[in-house]
């Protein structure tokens, strides 16, 4: 398993994975350009995990100079419990560590079971203070 910065070459199958997951909430910041500009703004913090060409792993990374985000952790399901999302989750807060970032948040869809228990089960605190609010400005 190699683990390789997520570059726009692998736009097209790593797209795929995601739209064949449940769990991964898809929109238009998911598009083509959208995620070329995730990446260009957030240099050295996304990552893929490739086994031989296959995608087996992603993580989005990104922050906005005081906060980090993660989005679309995602592990293939023939790939899993194998510590894929583990690994994905550390190169990531190592590159937000490395940027002074200090805090990370990430969003779960309410009805995610299977992301809800991963997080859970690592470091991650529950925020049951905080409430999403979106807007299309
Ligand atoms: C959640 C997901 C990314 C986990 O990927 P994975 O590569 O199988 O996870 P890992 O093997 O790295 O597991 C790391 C740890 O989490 C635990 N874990 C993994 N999946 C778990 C689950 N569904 N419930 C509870 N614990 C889980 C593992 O047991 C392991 O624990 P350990 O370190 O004590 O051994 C994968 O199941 C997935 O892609 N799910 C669908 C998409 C999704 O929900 N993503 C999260 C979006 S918010």
């Amino acid at each position: 398993m190699r683990i390789v910065p997520f570059d726009m070459s692998h736009y097209e199958t790593v797209y795929s994975l995601w739209s064949e997951t449940p769990g991964i909430g898809l929109s238009t910041s998911d598009g083509k350009e959208e995620i070329a500009s995730f990446l260009k703004r957030n240099p050295g913090l996304s990552f893929i995990a490739l086994s031989g060409e296959e995608t087996a792993g992603t993580i989005l990374c990104g922050h906005d100079g005081r906060r980090g985000y993660i989005y679309h952790l995602c592990v293939s399901p023939h790939f899993r419990h194998q510590g894929i999302a583990a690994t994905l989750m550390e190169k990531s807060l190592e590159g937000l560590r490395r940027s002074g970032i200090k805090k990370c948040h990430l969003f779960v869809l309410k009805e995610n079971r299977e992301g809800y228990a991963f997080w859970t089960h690592s470091s991650w605190q529950e925020r049951t203070d905080l409430t999403v609010f979106s807007l299309e400005p």
